[in-house]
């Protein structure tokens, strides 16, 4: 067997496309544009790229966006108090803090610092815990933009085993509670975890998200699986492959997202889709 390509790029385009007709039709009822402050802190080289293509996607979809670059020792009280501006604006319908943050600051306490209905990465405990209850509210947008890859696969979802490799906050743990959310029976795998390999062989639907090249063999994949590969790893010769080894689980998926061109461009669509979710709410 091989697998059918899951095109994130294209999947991406789509649903940015829709966040652009949704923006156009309000911006006709004479509502303002949405507007998201994006914080970066620091000169993560990573961090700059991923926030450069979210200012564009904005740009592309028609959300205003305004940056906040600061410098990497800067206070935990100064960001906390960019935060609570940010939060009592009337014109800031999210705010996005680029994670990772300087290790000075405590992350937990500025993502708890934002308002649950302006935090469009979903970070918040509140959003977690709505999703955890099944009355999700703004959902993390790498676990959300695979739910609509998975979607797209037209693939019954109920009843299927799934294994999520990795339990981080940002994909192992919200995507857990997606695919619960979705009907799928889980389980969550993590560094503790005794035989991987075990988990993976029965897995319907794999996840990965770690950040290890070739962490899960090809060979593991069962016959007919969906593979998802959230891992952007880039090797020494530059090349930049994800957390599977692609071409021999490509043999044995039903369905497998590529890397680049998989989960990450759908990372930033959610986040388009969530910036409008929020301005919608705060501006009905
Ligand atoms: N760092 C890695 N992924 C993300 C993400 O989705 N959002 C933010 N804010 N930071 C990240």
């Amino acid at each position: 067997m091989s697998a059918q390509i899951i095109d994130g790029k294209q999947i991406a385009q789509q649903v940015r496309h829709q966040v652009k007709a949704d923006i156009d039709k309000r911006n006709a009822e004479g509502k303002r544009p949405p507007c998201l402050a994006v914080v970066l802190v620091g000169a993560d080289p990573a961090s700059h790229i991923y926030v450069k293509h979210k200012k564009q996607a904005c740009k592309d979809v028609g959300i205003e966006s305004t940056a906040y670059e600061l410098s990497s020792d800067i206070t935990q009280q100064a960001l906390i108090e960019l935060i609570d501006t940010l939060n009592a604006d009337p014109g800031t319908d999210g705010i996005l803090v680029q994670l990772p943050l300087p290790e000075q600051l405590d992350t937990t306490a500025i993502i708890e610092r934002i308002r649950p209905d302006k935090d469009v990465d979903g970070f918040h405990a509140f959003n977690l815990g709505r999703l955890a209850q099944r009355i999700p509210a703004l959902r993390p947008c790498t676990p959300k933009g695979i739910m609509t890859l998975l979607k797209s696969t037209g693939v019954d979802l109920y009843g299927q085993e799934a294994v999520i490799v990795g339990a981080s906050n940002i994909v192992g743990r919200p995507m857990t509670l997606e695919l619960l959310l979705a009907g799928c029976t889980t389980t969550t795998t993590h560094r503790f975890t005794r035989d991987l390999e075990a988990h993976v062989r029965r897995a319907d639907i794999v996840v990965v998200g770690v950040g290890k090249p070739g962490i899960v063999k090809g060979d593991w994949i069962k016959p007919g699986a969906i593979v998802i590969d959230v891992g952007i790893n880039r090797l020494e010769d530059g090349s930049v492959v994800g957390d599977i080894e692609y071409t021999p689980a490509a043999e044995r998926a039903a369905w497998i997202t590529p890397v680049p061109g998989g989960v990450g461009p759908m990372t930033v669509a959610s986040l388009m889709e969530n910036t409008l979710e929020a301005a919608a709410q705060l501006n009905p």
